[in-house]
């Protein structure tokens, strides 16, 4: 979603007659996009907005924003601590960025003004694959989670301004789409909902695969799987945080279910598609969250054998719910907990992975390999990142058998299909296009 974002501002920056800066000490205008979910997130935009500071005192004129989660949420501290920022935007503040950078009082971080930037076309990263957004805010009220509270409510957008968003992108050369939403299961545009959305995407000229991000156990409607057996441009691979695995801790954070309805989910969706690749997000060290409460959260990852997983540590967020909690776990065992849980999804990768060696995928070619320029970077459809051997057109998708496995990611050899000629990467590959 801040890529997304910061497209928008890119988008919307070059439109006013910007150009793009080589490197950011030849820039006149420096725009730092934030995210504000965890502390670390935070503290790092901290001393990237620091590090700007010596050059705004050599070159006084430069204009240096901060828009997005951040000053959402500390905004008095911005703009006291760091006084060489000249404005600060809340992400449904971003159309104010022009006038912003020519308006020498511009501070503007109005939060609830429901923004979805329909009518803006962001600017587009290089082919074959792109975000666009469904719907934008979060209505869930997770007690561990800042989101809400920044982003404000949920909405979502019309459905024929994503799909003509789609068209386009068609049209561009696009190949792979993915939707936004911080809750996607409840996009609903005059009674049409995620389902009716992903197989209209999927009527797109030009578009092969779709994803979409993220899900959330509560709402997941089993319909969607459905669409996603019965649609070969859709992807088979679904992203749904768990956030812990034993129940008590599950209720602490407002998620709206418990481990059985989570395992129970899961099994439906691998009745309906065996082989669907999932991930998950995982909070480690939540308030009161015993070793038995950790210990559940491990089985449950060994059992359900994710493909991928983000873990963090707990980090206390302003306005959320548990900011009020007692941190009762020690930073040491939130980290020793972490490394733990670290350790063994390394491991189930590494099974899946190994696994995954002689099988054939199709693979949407994304770029040339930034190692080998005779070997060329891809996606399959289960969202796995792979290496194919051989210098091949991007947009292109092509069958390919893995052969070896490197760190975790599969490399394998193009297979020869009688009758289909693949394009090879002759052509530089790194074209960018605009909408
Ligand atoms: N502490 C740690 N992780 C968090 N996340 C959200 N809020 C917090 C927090 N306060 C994680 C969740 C979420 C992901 C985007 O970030 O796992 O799914
Ligand atoms: Fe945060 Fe929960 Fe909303 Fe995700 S669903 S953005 S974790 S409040």
């Amino acid at each position: 979603m801040n890529i997304y974002d910061s497209n928008l501002i890119a988008s919307l920056i070059e439109k006013d007659g910007n150009i793009k800066a080589e490197t950011i000490e030849n820039a006149d205008i420096i725009i730092v996009n934030t995210c504000a979910v965890r502390e670390h997130a935070v503290n790092r935009v901290l001393s990237r907005i620091d590090s700007l500071k010596v050059l705004k005192k050599r070159k006084p004129y430069i204009r240096i924003g901060v828009t997005g989660c951040v000053p959402q949420q500390l905004k008095e501290k911005l703009l006291e601590e760091k006084p060489f920022i000249d404005f600060v935007l809340g992400p449904d503040n971003l159309r104010k960025i022009t006038s912003c950078i020519k308006d020498k009082n511009g501070t503007f971080v109005k939060l609830f003004d429901t923004s979805l930037y329909s009518d803006l076309s962001p600017a587009r990263g290089e082919l074959p694959e792109t975000f666009v957004s469904a719907m934008r805010g979060c209505n869930n009220f997770c007690s561990y989670c800042i989101v809400p509270y920044v982003r404000g409510k949920e909405r979502s957008r019309h459905i024929e301004d994503i799909l003509n968003e789609v068209g386009k992108l068609g049209k561009l050369g696009y190949k792979r789409v993915t939707f936004l939403g911080q809750n996607i299961n409840n996009y609903k545009d005059r009674g049409k909902g995620l389902p009716y959305l992903l197989s209209e995407a999927a009527k797109v000229e030009g578009i092969e695969r779709i994803s979409f991000l993220t899900s959330h156990p509560a709402y997941f409607p089993l319909k969607v799987i459905n669409v996603m057996k019965d649609e070969p441009k859709i992807e088979k691979f679904l992203h749904l945080p768990l956030q812990s695995g034993s129940s008590r801790i599950l209720k602490a954070m407002n998620r709206g279910y418990t481990q059985e309805k989570y395992k129970g989910i899961i099994d439906k969706i691998r009745t309906k598609i065996e082989d669907i690749a999932l991930s998950t997000d995982i909070i480690v060290g939540f308030p009161y969250e015993t070793e038995k409460d950790f210990m559940e959260t491990l089985n449950l990852v060994k059992m359900i054998d994710f493909d991928f997983a983000y873990m963090f540590k707990y980090s206390p967020r302003k306005y959320s719910l548990a900011n009020n909690f007692i941190d009762t776990v020690n930073e040491e065992t939130k980290r020793d907990r972490l490394n733990e849980l670290i350790r063994v999804q390394s491991e189930v990768i590494k099974k899946k992975s190994e696994a995954n060696k002689g099988k054939i995928f199709d693979v949407l070619i994304t770029g040339e390999n930034e190692k080998n320029y005779l070997a060329s970077n891809g996606i399959t459809l289960y969202n796995k990142r792979v290496i194919v051997k051989e210098r091949i057109c991007t947009g292109e998708i092509v069958k390919v058998r893995i052969e070896e496995v490197k760190g975790w990611t599969p490399i394998g050899t193009p297979v020869k299909e009688p009758g289909k000629n693949v394009a090879l990467g002759l052509v530089p590959n790194r074209q960018k296009r605009r909408m």
